[in-house]
């Protein structure tokens, strides 16, 4: 029985892994992590990440070849393959500060397993990494190693969250880059073996490492792109009267365009986009191409200055003020159908109102409040360092409340600013929250989810991103 050990039970670790287990049923997956508090929740009926999904798939295989384990040492040990999935945070201080990546994770999961490894392992980076770390992972090991053969490889996570499971199910690719050795091409096959249980092998691709590395911060640019170029285009829309959505459709039918991830929004969020692209930013200034770097560094730019523009918006259209006023943010997750916030722009939005000194009641269905008074306390960057590894400041935000619903974040409200495109809201009772807020009533639709024009005939003064008033 091949043995599969993961080091990190975060986000990728945990679904990917279980979709291993349940499409691999001769294959015993251990799940390992230094957070006691995350492998006790794998192991309980409350997940610690909300995945749609997920909980059915960690049901079938728990117990049976999937475990969650604090073990980390005996499984690494006995594993043959070692997917690596740590987080790779921005670097907040020293060299490359706000920029690189902080590798410290990687590298003390690399030397943990150059410790306690007494048989051959396939070192599997699963992690977003800046291009060449297999060379400096390997450069640990070789360097360690008690006899020990290492193969590293390549094999980025290209899932979204909130349709995790799903793009674990059918992948567009699974990507595995290897050295190009005949020990290489025989790692690069025993993992392709093991994906090849359930996805069809002409999406399985096989490249050296540095492209594997490389295309992993390459398609987020290329994704975060999108959504900046949509967005640029959204405000030259408000300016002159166009549509964004038609304007988004009528590009996106050509078919060299197409149609996804062309939706205007308050900004991207997530724990990766702007991570993985400050990182290609500074390998490529590195690598002394600084007119690469300033046209990837842009897309940040105009991603921040899309969550300005949306609370300039909301503060000029509230007569240049909203001190001592309530705004119900509706939506605190970075999409819908998560609970992460990590970068999400209600947190740039949340602290520009409250800048201007509004008091601000916030629902999300998925956040609970105390990762909300955190997410408002804590610096920029701070995000991807988790709790448990961090000194916490939780400071409470005296201008905030947190509801668990809608109706009571709108309820005496002078605006509603929507975060997320949750769907329920989209169903919400809008008449009732007009007839409980004061007048004149805002909507600040992020996310483009209200009928406008149907909020319009309640009576209410709505914005939409890129689109006419
Ligand atoms: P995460 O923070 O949710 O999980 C990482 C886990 O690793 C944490 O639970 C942490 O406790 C654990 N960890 C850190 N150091 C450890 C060590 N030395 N030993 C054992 N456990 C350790 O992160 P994530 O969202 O799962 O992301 C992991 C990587 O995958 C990142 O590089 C990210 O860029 C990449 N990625 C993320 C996504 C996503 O949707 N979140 C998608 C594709 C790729
Ligand atoms: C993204 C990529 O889609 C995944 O392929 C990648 O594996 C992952 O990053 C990663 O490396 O972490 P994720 O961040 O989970 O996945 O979610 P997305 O669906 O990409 O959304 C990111 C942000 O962009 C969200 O805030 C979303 O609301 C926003 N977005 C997305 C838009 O504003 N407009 C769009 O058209 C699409």
């Amino acid at each position: 029985m091949v043995k599969i050990c993961c080091i990190g039970a975060g986000y990728v670790g945990g679904p990917t892994m279980a979709v291993i287990a349940l499409k691999c049923p001769s294959i015993e997956v251990v799940v390992v992590d230094i957070s006691a508090s995350r492998i006790a929740a794998w192991n309980s009926d409350q997940l610690p990440i909300y995945e749609p999904g997920l909980d059915d798939v960690v049901k079938q295989c728990r117990g049976k070849n999937l475990f969650f384990s604090t073990n980390v040492e005996v499984h690494v040990a006995e594993a043959d393959i070692i997917f690596v999935s740590v987080n790779t945070p921005t670097k907040t201080r020293g060299l490359g500060a706000g920029k690189a990546a902080d590798l410290t994770y990687w590298e003390s999961a690399a030397r943990m397993i150059a410790d306690v490894s007494r048989s051959d392992k396939i070192v599997v980076e699963k992690s977003t990494v800046p291009v060449k770390t297999a060379e400096a992972i390997e450069k640990i090991l070789t360097h360690n190693s008690k006899g020990v053969n290492y193969q590293i490889l390549s094999n980025p996570e290209f899932l979204a969250e909130g349709t995790a499971i799903q793009d674990l199910f059918t992948p567009d690719r699974v990507l595995i880059g290897g050295r190009e050795t005949p020990e290489g091409s025989r790692a690069v096959q025993t993992l392709k073996d093991v994906y090849a249980h359930w996805v069809p092998e002409d999406r399985i691709l096989t490249t050296n490492l540095w492209s594997a590395e490389l295309s992993k911060l390459a398609a987020n640019a290329f994704l975060a792109q999108r959504i900046s170029s949509v967005n640029a285009i959204s405000a030259l829309c408000e300016a002159t009267g166009a549509n964004v959505s038609e304007v988004a459709f009528a590009v996106g039918k050509d078919s060299r365009i197409g149609p996804k991830f062309l939706n205007a929004s308050v900004g991207f969020g997530g724990s990766c986009f702007q991570k993985d692209i400050l990182n290609l930013v500074y390998i490529c200034e590195c690598n002394g191409l600084p007119e690469v770097a300033n046209y990837w560094r842009q897309v940040i730019k105009i991603n921040d200055y899309q969550k300005s523009r949306f609370v300039n918006r909301v503060v000029s259209s509230m007569f240049n003020t909203v001190s001592g006023k309530k705004i119900a943010v509706l939506g605190f997750a970075f999409k819908k159908d998560t609970g992460d916030t990590r970068e999400t722009p209600a947190i740039d939005v949340c602290k520009g109102l409250l800048g201007d000194k509004a008091s601000i009641s916030i629902y999300d269905p998925q956040v609970t409040e105390e990762q909300i008074r955190r997410d408002l306390a804590m610096n920029k960057f701070d995000w991807d360092h988790p709790a448990h590894l961090q000194p916490t400041s939780p400071a409470a935000v005296k201008q905030v409340s947190v509801t668990w619903d809608a109706y009571a974040a709108a309820k005496g409200a002078h605006g509603v600013c929507i975060l997320t495109e949750w769907d329920e809201f989209r169903e919400l009772d809008y008449q009732r929250i007009y007839d409980n807020m004061q007048k004149p009533a805002f909507v600040f639709d992020g996310r483009n989810v209200v009928d406008a024009e149907k909020l319009r005939a309640i009576g209410f003064i709505v914005y939409s991103i890129g689109k006419p008033l």
